[in-house]
């Protein structure tokens, strides 16, 4: 007999992308729409959570629309219905959580709430099935943590950023050399023309934990080109990236190693939006291959690295095998933690 698959409807409304999708067994994408709302911000430098909303309200019933034609299914192929509970803008949340909540109810479909760091790791399920123990190396716009994995499901965060994500981090240093916003993409490609020529502190790498901080960093980057313009020097704005780039990248490949080699994991999984850094991709790959060539790196394909319907999907096929549905309450939790049950 053959067994019947499982098909999840996935959204995700937790910061600037409006995203649905269609996952089979966790690990088959069916379709993943995602509208960007990029363009709408950029004037203001980030992301304005009232006008984050307004735009997950206007594309919300289109982009679900939209991942069930693309798949060719309809809600009763459905086997569950999964959103992004939190962490993430609490207005931007609700839209998904009450869409998620309205189809539930009018299909009779299980509904399942997703983590969205957990999604982020998830995402890594679409390449192969993930082997425990694993450590995860999250790195979004909002989060940067290392997060030990036994199993399935069960998440330990075993250090974190003390103040700025490394994606923040990025995103204000592109501020201040006048990008738009997000500035991570494209201080990455400045980098990989430059030079690191201001050799920028490499705050925590020695310290003897797995936590990170990232604002020193930026407020010596900040003060290097402040005290430039006070001099009316002109700095190369690429060796600036390359400099800013090769701190953090340090920083982050040295402690996961590290973190790596203590817990003696199996996998290494990269995770989040800044999985998509070129020179993170890159060093991370060379440093385990010399240093613990015995552990799978698994690092996500690009679409899959930025907030997307699909990772929340994967994500929810381990809370639908163990039946862990939420009842109509549900509520959106802005500030939830990846190891809060
Ligand atoms: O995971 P994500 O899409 O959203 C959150 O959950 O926060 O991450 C967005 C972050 C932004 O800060 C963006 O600048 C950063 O990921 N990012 C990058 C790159 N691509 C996106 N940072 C560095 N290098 C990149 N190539
Ligand atoms: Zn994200």
């Amino acid at each position: 007999m053959t067994q019947k698959k499982t098909l999840i409807l996935a959204i995700e409304t937790s910061c600037d992308e409006t995203s649905a999708a269609i996952v089979e067994d966790g690990h088959i994408i069916h379709s993943n729409i995602v509208a960007s709302q990029i363009k709408s911000h950029m004037r203001f430098g980030g992301v304005v959570p009232e006008i984050a909303s307004r735009h997950h309200v206007e594309q919300i019933t289109q982009v679900i629309e939209e991942a069930m034609t693309q798949a060719e299914v309809t809600y009763a192929d459905l086997s569950a219905v999964a959103v992004t509970e939190g962490p993430g803008l609490v207005g931007a949340l609700l839209v998904g959580v009450n869409a998620a909540k309205a189809i539930a109810f009018a299909h009779q479909l299980p509904l399942i709430p997703v983590n969205h760091m957990a999604g982020h790791i998830y995402a890594n399920r679409f390449e192969a099935p993930l082997n425990f123990p694993l450590m995860a190396l999250v790195v979004s716009g909002g989060h940067t943590e290392l997060v030990y994995m036994e199993a399935d499901g069960i998440f330990e965060i075993v250090g974190e950023t003390r103040d700025d994500a490394a994606g923040e981090a990025y995103d204000k240093v592109g501020r201040v050399l006048g990008l738009t916003y997000p500035g991570g993409k494209q201080i990455d490609e400045m980098a990989h023309i430059g030079q690191d020529t201001f050799h920028f502190p490499r705050a925590m790498i020695k310290e003897n934990n797995y936590d990170f901080s990232f604002s020193g960093l930026k407020s010596a980057f900040i003060n290097t080109v402040h005290n430039a313009e006070q001099k009316q020097m002109t700095l190369d704005k690429k060796d600036l990236a390359a400099s800013f780039q090769a701190s953090v990248v340090e920083v982050l490949v040295t402690k996961t190693i590290r973190a790596c080699e203590e817990y003696g994991v199996k996998t290494l999984v990269l995770a989040g939006g800044v999985a998509a850094n070129a020179g993170l991709r890159a060093t991370l790959t060379e440093q385990m291959t010399a240093c613990l060539p015995q552990i799978k790196l698994m690092i996500p394909p690009l679409a899959l690295c930025g907030d997307n319907a699909a990772m929340i999907g994967a994500a929810a096929y381990i809370s639908y095998q163990k039946e862990e549905w939420a009842a109509y309450d549900l509520n959106a939790i802005p500030s939830l933690e990846i190891d809060e049950k």
